[in-house]
């Protein structure tokens, strides 16, 4: 094939994967295996209209790619567990052994997310075991491939769930009462789901028996291509969280309220939505408003409540602590005017994450053959960032031409995605079997 990885006869996803260019003919390809599950995972969770994924946590979709892990955990003979926070292993030795090696990383998605953020680090490990059981390599360490549940907080409004309880960084009883747009809530989807709400928490004893992760991801950037390499190792994650910004007037008819009369939230909304942008720009940091709700939500009808989440990064903690004061400053401003009551509640906050030295150098020496390899910052999220806290941890970014993530435009070329595996091949090589 030329193209990247994708479902064969999917319909074409608008600008998106089956637009873009596929890999030399002469270069590496990823081999039947990696094409075989992306293939199948490439059915599961696929809005066609959008040409995106809606893989949200414990959903029927979700389910489906829990099932497709298990089976190629099965299909290698590989020990399978799912522990109490829902998040998925598979264990080449004993893990109780310690000192594992383990990479993967998560099948959920964003809403109509594109089909490589996430999927591509856990077929990546997959592909990788293969690889190195081709090499005849023999792993002196335990290794293990994860899936970790809810990365994306698509559902519940959380990023990284099933690792913040894992890294104690978030209490059980918060996580439960999490709530999604249906009103169900993290519990009640969990129960019916069949995983039990009242065992999450801390997993200590599980997390101490790795000793190194590293987690393959799409670059969600441009940094690779700009350079011309195929794979990179991550420096850090920007500090990054996600704030709720309540906006409170006065619900009125729309053809009989004077402009003057009106306590209109949308005004106060659509001003702090254009003061975020240039507060951002002004910092060099990044402020998004990607998702708003309207009460009553008619279209005659002044709105009583408009409610926006506000997700926020910088390079640095002093600087995103800045952005987002100065955007409630400015929405405070407009509110009065506007006889707009506002209130804002921090969600969640993932602090400055500088990924261990030693690891990256270790990786960045292992891949570069001597040679330099990018090690490149992120304004994304992981996992891998999470468990930063709690153990050594890593990433490798694989080449994204068009630098879209989090949309159906999302890509890696075939090339690339076999040094992706190629690469986790050698971490796996390096770090577990001499
Ligand atoms: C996850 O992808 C995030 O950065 O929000
Ligand atoms: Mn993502
Ligand atoms: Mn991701």
């Amino acid at each position: 094939m030329t193209g990247g990885p994708r479902e064969p006869g999917a319909d074409p996803a608008p600008g998106g994967a089956d637009a873009a260019p596929g890999g030399t003919d002469a270069g590496p390809r990823t081999g039947d295996g990696f094409q075989t599950m992306w293939r199948d995972l490439a059915r599961i969770g696929r809005h066609a209209p959008s040409g995106g994924y809606r893989r949200h946590a414990w959903t029927p979709a979700d389910a489906d790619c829990r099932a497709w892990f298990r089976a190629q955990a099965a299909a290698r003979g590989l020990a399978y567990e799912t522990d109490r926070n829902g998040n998925q292993w598979a264990w080449l030795g004993d893990p109780a052994a310690g000192d594992a090696v383990v990479t993967g990383s998560h099948l959920d998605s964003v809403p109509d997310g594109g089909a490589f953020d996430g999927p591509l680090g856990v077929v990546s490990a997959f592909a990788a075991l293969d690889a190195l059981h081709a090499r005849g390599a023999r792993p002196r360490r335990p290794l293990g491939i994860v899936n970790f549940t809810d990365e994306e907080g698509a559902r519940f409004g959380l990023a990284c769930v099933g690792s913040r309880l894992a890294a104690g960084q978030l209490a059980p009883a918060d996580a439960r009462a999490l709530t999604g747009a249906d009103g169900v809530t993290l519990a009640q989807a969990m129960e019916r789901a069949g995983q039990d709400p009242d065992a999450i928490g801390a997993d200590p004893e599980r997390l101490a028996r790795i000793g190194a992760f590293v987690e393959l991801h799409v670059e969600q950037g441009r940094a690779l291509d700009l350079v011309g390499e195929p794979v990179g190792v991550a420096s850090a994650i920007w500090p990054h969280g996600r704030w709720r910004f309540d906006f409170r007037g006065e619900a009125n008819h729309a053809g009989t309220t004077r402009l003057e009369d009106r306590r209109d939230p949308m005004l106060t909304y659509a001003t702090t939505v254009l003061a975020a942008r240039k507060k951002a720009r002004l910092a060099g940091a990044l402020a998004t408003f990607g998702k708003v709700a309207v009460e009553p939500n008619g279209v005659n009808a002044v709105a009583s409540l408009v409610r926006g989440w506000l997700d926020s990064r910088a390079p640095d903690e002093e600087t995103l602590a800045a952005v987002v004061a100065a955007i409630e400053q400015a929405a405070a401003e407009r509110g009065a005017r506007d006889g707009v009551r506002v209130g804002v509640t921090r969600e969640s906050f993932t602090p400055v994450v500088e990924f261990a030295h030693e690891l990256r150098d270790r990786l960045a020496a292992l891949l570069g053959g001597g040679a330099p390899v990018p090690v490149l910052p992120t304004g994304a999220g992981h996992d891998a960032g999470i468990l930063s806290a709690a153990l050594p941890t890593a990433m490798l970014f694989v080449r994204n031409p068009t630098g879209v993530s989090h949309s159906p435009a999302e890509h890696a070329a075939e090339d690339d995605c076999a040094a992706g595996v190629s690469a986790l091949a050698d971490v796996w090589e390096g770090l577990a079997c001499r």
